[in-house]
This record gives C-alpha cells, sequence and structure tokens, in this order.
C-alpha cells in the first residue's frame, strides 16, 4: 500500500525554521601557532557556513611552543571584530565535539600530497564515529603551500625570517617567544 501526502503537508514536513538553517563549521587545529594558511582558511570557510567555530585542542600528548591562552589570545588579535568566528577550545574527541556545538561540518585546510594520507584518515574515521557531519577540505592558496606551524616555529627558532608567513600578531609572539626560549638557553 503506498502513502500519499498532499503538497500542503509535504511543505510542512520539510519546513524548516531560521534557527535550523544556521549552518556551523568547526575548523579545529592545534594552532601552535597561527600561520596565513589558517587566516586564509578561515577567511574562505566563512563562505561556507553562517558560523564558524575556530577550536584550539588541548591536546596533553603535544608539547607546544605556545600554550592554549596564548594561542587564543593570538586567534582574538587577528579576529577581533569577526562575528561569524567563535574562538573555542576542546579535547577529547573531535566529533564529540562537534555534536556537542551542533556543528554541521567539520573544516580542514589540506596542503601538499603528504597532508592528505592522514587527512583522509581522520575523516573517514571522524565519518564512522559520526556520519552526519561532514568533514570539508579546503585546498591550500599556492602562497601557503608550503608553510606549516611545525616549519614557522623551526625557522624562526633558527633565526629566519618568518613574516610573510604569519600574521603581525603572531609574528610579534613568536619574536618574544624566541627570546624567552634562548635566554633560557635553549
Ligand atoms: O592542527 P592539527 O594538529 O593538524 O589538528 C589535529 C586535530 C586537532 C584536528 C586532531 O588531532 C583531532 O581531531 N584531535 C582530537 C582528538 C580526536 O578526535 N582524535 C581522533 C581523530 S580521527
Amino acid at each position: 500500500m503506498t502513502h500519499r501526502i498532499d503538497s500542503a503537508t509535504l511543505r510542512e514536513l520539510t519546513r524548516v525554521s531560521a534557527d535550523e538553517m544556521q549552518r556551523i563549521a568547526l575548523y579545529p587545529g592545534s594552532f601552535d601557532p597561527l600561520t596565513n594558511g589558517h587566516v586564509n582558511i578561515i577567511e574562505r570557510g566563512l563562505s561556507l557556513c553562517d558560523e564558524l567555530v575556530v577550536a584550539i585542542v588541548h591536546n596533553p600528548n603535544k608539547a607546544p611552543m605556545f600554550s592554549v591562552e596564548e594561542r587564543m589570545q593570538i586567534l582574538r588579535e587577528v579576529f577581533p571584530d569577526e562575528q561569524r568566528v567563535r574562538l573555542t577550545t576542546f579535547s577529547g574527541l573531535l566529533v564529540n565535539y562537534a555534536r556537542e556545538i551542533q556543528a554541521n561540518a567539520i573544516l580542514r585546510g589540506l596542503r601538499a600530497v603528504a597532508d592528505f594520507e592522514y587527512e583522509s584518515q581522520m575523516a573517514n574515521m571522524n565519518r564512522r564515529l559520526a556520519p552526519e557531519v561532514e568533514t570539508v577540505f579546503l585546498m591550500a592558496e599556492p602562497g601557503s603551500f608550503f608553510v606549516s606551524s611545525r616549519l614557522v616555529k623551526e625557522v624562526a627558532l633558527l633565526g629566519g625570517d618568518i613574516s610573510g608567513s604569519v600574521p603581525p600578531q603572531a609574528l610579534a609572539r613568536l619574536t618574544a617567544k624566541v627570546k624567552q626560549l634562548q635566554g633560557k638557553g635553549a
């Protein structure tokens, strides 16, 4: 037996409120520190959603250069007025946090081929854990293809110029951090 639904009922069933239409994207990462590549992904990601939640991971297994609070401060300085960017931190499973904030999508940037394996493993595992949360990748812009937080820290510690790779707010903190670490004999 087939059930027919008239068009008025169908419209009512598929009607969604303005609130439910909000598209929330979650951009997670270490951001140790924020690079121009991250900034570019955030700016472009905003065109895909209503709100972009940039979330710094608390990872007890990593020894970061910047504390979570320092990394958050850099993000606040770079995005002081952007109403649609929410800055947060999280710990534990990413998909649990994505569900908690009702994110529709996880946003990640992709650079060279080397990123692909790690990112595809994470995306597929996350999909298995939370099939309703899609992972969306944005290809890094050519100018940031080779830029990573790891390389930026290494170059800065060795006295190289990283001003083209990080926003000025991150550069100031990196310069101060390098001085502080080298004062301690790092
Ligand atoms: O900037 P990064 O270090 O590449 O970001 C990695 C991040 C934070 C996205 C990843 O480590 C993560 O999702 N951590 C949370 C723990 C988790 O959910 N692990 C399982 C991933 S399949």
